[in-house]
């Protein structure tokens, strides 16, 4: 993943800091920057948050206007350590990189190893540069040779002690912008959330692009060709992000879901539901195939049934890492949905670029604006769901699983096979969403004192059955992403095959008991656990002594508000269990929010 920014000006250092932060969400096992000033040079590194390289390098100050790259490091190749953090340096030159080089051990045999100093496949990138030109004598051609030398994903930065004024850039299957100030200022990073304020007009570079920044001038190019350089408006109502009282981005996250599904709706819900951003003609396709990973797969898994229940078509859900390596035999009438918080998701866009060469028409549901598969897919829906921190997904799967939800009600409408009594029910349905995800405080109280039961064991099984399913599912994704407890999504009638057999009371189950679908059926797969000794939590609106805990949704009749407020009490129940194991919930070991890495 990683995150990167370069700039060129005055305040170096606290610039390339701030929008580190801003980055920090696409990994934080290591940071560092490297400032080239005209009779200075000041490197940084530090393994763990951007606080920590703050902290280290508080001391420098620099009024000259310098050059300037940093790094958020989310580790690929090699530990979180010290050596590792880029920038790596060689003998007059400092590189940061996004992605995977896949040739760097090739690259590296035709080196001296006395070069090297860490395991990362970034390194062999300054190596080249350096060795490029010394036979080149031209920074700009050195650059252009070495990055024709490289395999895999990249988007880079390099600075040099050879000019202390350029800022070379390559950006190929990693996102990299552009953006540009009043005064002609450039400044580079991997997302307009890392610009500085006053940065109003921006490029998304394109795969293969490559070139070269100074004070107030830039030169790109892609496959040896000059290219012209279209600046877009970057909107200034930047998604500006604070934690607002709370004391973690997720809890935030999970309180605000009940007003940003208005912002969902807003202009999409009357008497019918419409889609003004779309251009095509949606009743026209044979199916649906939706790809995606971790949890919007989640939302995209339940919206399976919506799609069938409702628009009556049949819907595949894919796994975005395995779909790109199959050969996979597709319907060419399909509409090929993707679903993405970040649109930046590496796995999620190969398949999207694959499915694209293949002819079908495709459709993003995506939160981010201009990310790199809002901007390849055919059509896009915004979810809206405003700047997402927390790395594990909360308001994301709320405001996609009702994005998909009125798609299918859209496409039925359209399909001219959707009863008024049914469409005037699921709209009504939706406009109440908004106080159907109100956390109740009393509901938050309950499960904070209950979490403390659950902080031991040999692991959680969540089960559901029917559309609860991908929800039980999803509720396990974020327990174990967040407390490091094992955890696994389980369909209530398939225990008996198998994983009944761990049962025990150091085995607990969180069973989803809603009234809606096959309330009797998983409530005998409910007791089938509870008569083998597992420790059960339901989840429902009934059957209070029936386990030995229950956390109570209100009573609702409409399959959706039973799903919506059980995926609430799921996001509480991890969190005040991570909480309590004393974890930072916003950043989990080991993740990061955008995976920009295959
Ligand atoms: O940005 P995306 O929705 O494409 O991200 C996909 C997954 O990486 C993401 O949903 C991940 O599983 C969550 N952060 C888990 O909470």
């Amino acid at each position: 993943m990683c995150g990167i920014v370069g700039y060129i000006g005055k305040d170096i250092k606290e610039t390339l800091i701030d929008g580190l932060k801003e980055l920090e969400y696409r990994g934080y096992d290591s940071s560092g920057i490297a400032i080239l000033s005209k009779n200075d040079l000041f490197i940084k590194k530090t393994v763990g948050k951007i606080e920590n390289l703050e902290l280290a390098s508080k001391d420098y100050v620099n009024t000259e206007k310098s050059i300037g790259i940093g790094h958020t490091r989310w580790a690929t190749h090699g530990k979180p350590t010290d050596i590792n953090a880029h920038p790596h340096l060689g003998e007059f030159s400092f590189v940061i990189h996004n992605g995977i080089i896949e040739n760097f051990q090739e690259l590296k045999k035709e080196m001296s190893d006395d070069l090297f100093l860490s395991q990362t496949d970034t390194e062999v990138i300054v190596h080249l540069f350096e060795n490029n030109f010394n036979k080149l004598n031209d920074e700009l051609e050195a650059f252009k040779a070495t990055i024709k030398m490289l395999r895999g994903s990249y988007a880079i930065l390099l600075i040099s002690k050879t000019s202390k004024e350029n800022i070379y850039f390559a950006k190929l299957n990693s996102p990299l912008a552009i953006g540009k100030n009043d005064n002609g200022n450039y400044s580079l990073a991997s997302s307009d959330l890392a610009m500085q304020e006053d940065i109003n007009s921006i490029i998304h570079l394109d795969d293969g692009d490559y070139g070269v920044v100074c004070e107030d001038s830039i030169s790109l190019f892609n496959n040896e060709e000059k290219k012209n350089i279209a600046f877009k408006t970057l909107n200034s109502n930047k998604l500006f992000s604070q934690k607002e009282g709370y004391k973690f981005f997720m809890e935030k996250e999970i309180y605000e879901q009940s007003t940003v599904i208005c912002d969902t709706l807003a202009s999409r819900v009357s008497d019918k539901i419409s889609f003004d951003e779309l251009n095509m003609d949606i009743s026209k396709f044979s199916s649906i195939i939706i790809c995606a990973c971790g949890t919007s797969y989640n939302a995209a898994l339940s919206s399976k049934y919506l799609f069938e229940q409702i628009a009556k078509i049949s819907t595949n859900i894919e796994i975005a890492s395995e779909l790109r390596y199959r050969e996979p035999v597709l319907d060419k009438n399909a509409l090929f949905i993707s679903i993405s918080q970040s649109g930046e998701t590496a796995d999620t866009l190969e398949c999207l670029k694959m499915v694209k060469k293949m002819g079908l028409k495709t459709l993003a549901v995506c939160n981010v604006d201009n990310s790199a598969i809002v901007r390849l897919s055919d059509e896009y829906i915004l979810t809206r769901a405003g700047f997402e921190k927390g790395v594990a997904s909360t308001k994301s799967f709320t405001t996609q699983l009702t994005i998909l939800w009125m798609l299918s009600i859209f496409i039925a409408q359209e399909k001219n096979i959707i009863s008024d009594e049914l469409l005037e029910k699921e709209i009504k349905a939706i406009l109440e969403l908004y106080s159907v995800l109100e956390v109740p405080k009393i509901l938050h109280e309950k499960i904070h004192k209950l979490s403390k039961r659950y902080l031991h064991g040999h692991g959680f099984f969540f089960i559901a059955r029917d559309i609860f399913y991908p929800l039980a599912l999803e509720g396990a994704l974020k327990l174990k992403e967040i407390s490091y407890f094992h955890a696994e999504g389980y369909p209530a009638g398939e225990m008996k095959h198998g994983p009944i057999a761990l049962a025990d009371p150091e085995l607990f189950t969180i069973a989803l008991l809603p009234r809606s679908r096959l309330y009797e059926k998983m409530k005998s797969n409910i007791q089938e656990l509870i008569a083998r000794d597992s420790t059960v939590c339901i989840i429902g609106s009934s059957d209070k002594d029936l386990a030995d805990d229950f956390i109570e949704i209100k009573e609702y009749s409409h399959q959706m508000h039973e799903y919506f407020s059980m995926t609430i009490v799921l996001q509480l129940l991890s969190m005040e269990i991570a909480l309590r194991l004393g974890h930072d919930v916003d950043m989990p070991r080991n993740l990061a929010k955008s995976v920009t890495v295959e």
